[in-house]
């Protein structure tokens, strides 16, 4: 298999080949959908809820993503590698963006960088493009604008928020985003945009009509077997086969079942069991009154 560049994921539109996309936050993860086939591996500020255990994804930081692009870089052979911009590491200027997305490559090891928002950000889109950084745009539901949608809510559904997200696709593909993630919209909507670019669109949440699809990987795998919204399917159920395989681990630990045997080392060379000298008892002993002096 080779391995998947920038033109080759804008070659897809124009050959009518749906484009992939998963999250992947560690080397473990990213070597399974790497070797799955999927064209690539999104390390999505996602993971402030997934791994973090956060209610959203703002207090994930510039490290964070750095951290963790590079153990997916570790992991991954053909798949492309985009890491999200996390929030304020490219709001606040276009100089701003250059430097966070310039540790993301050179540090993280991405190939790309994904921001969120609209045709506000078309100058920082352009300004990284022009110094060879290639940019993925994100638009309808941005996560880090949660508190401003009023929460993780469908967007595009009037006319006006319609044409608006149109507009902001279209400056983004001319700014020279190389694809753009369109998250929770009516598929009619990401239909039409989709057809209005030459750039692939690929979609969570956004309906058939997308040139590609996107999810979260613990989320099609079932690791949380209380989330499930709409726009996911579960390819697996994995939550409830972690969970039991936990289980049994500590009843079998418990009940002096595991480890057996086959689970343990032997040695040709030891003659005996190693024993404390009795001058180690002793101190040994000393230690133990010292620690379990009453205070
Ligand atoms: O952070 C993320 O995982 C994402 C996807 C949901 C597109 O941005």
């Amino acid at each position: 298999m080779k391995k998947v560049t920038i033109p080759a994921i804008v070659a897809k539109k124009r050959e009518g080949q749906p484009v992939t996309m998963l999250t992947a936050y560690d080397a473990t993860f990213a070597r399974l959908v790497d070797e799955a086939g999927v064209d690539i591996i999104l390390v999505g500020d996602s993971l402030g809820m997934v791994v973090q255990g956060h209610e959203n994804t703002l207090g994930v930081t510039l490290d964070d993503m750095i951290y963790h692009t590079r153990a997916v870089v570790r992991g991954r052979r053909h798949a492309h590698v985009v890491a999200d911009l996390p929030f304020m590491s490219y709001q606040v200027s276009p100089e701003q963006a250059m430097q966070s997305a310039g540790r993301l490559l050179a540090e993280g090891g991405a190939e790309s960088v994904k921001l969120e928002g609209g045709a506000e950000l078309a100058p920082t889109v352009r300004r990284l493009v022009q110094a060879g950084i290639p940019v993925m745009g994100h638009i309808g539901l941005t996560p880090q604008s949660l508190h401003t949608l009023g929460g993780f809510v469908v967007q595009g559904k009037t006319d006006a928020d319609a044409q608006r997200l149109l507009e902001s696709a279209r400056q983004l593909e001319e700014a020279g985003c190389y694809a753009i993630v369109l998250e929770s919209i009516p598929a009619v909507v990401a239909e039409a945009i989709s057809q209005a670019l030459t750039i692939p669109t690929i979609g969570i949440g956004a309906g058939a009509g997308c040139d590609g699809q996107v999810l979260v990987i613990y989320d099609i795998l079932g690791l949380d077997p209380d989330f499930k919204p709409k726009f996911v399917k579960r390819f697996a159920k994995l939550g409830e086969v972690a969970r039991e395989a936990a289980a049994r681990f500590v009843q079998e630990v418990r009940d002096g079942e595991f480890p057996e045997r086959k689970h343990s080392f032997k040695s040709k060379q030891l003659s005996a069991p190693p024993r404390l000298a009795p001058d180690d008892d002793e101190e040994d002993a000393e230690v133990v009154s010292l620690y379990s002096h009453p205070i």
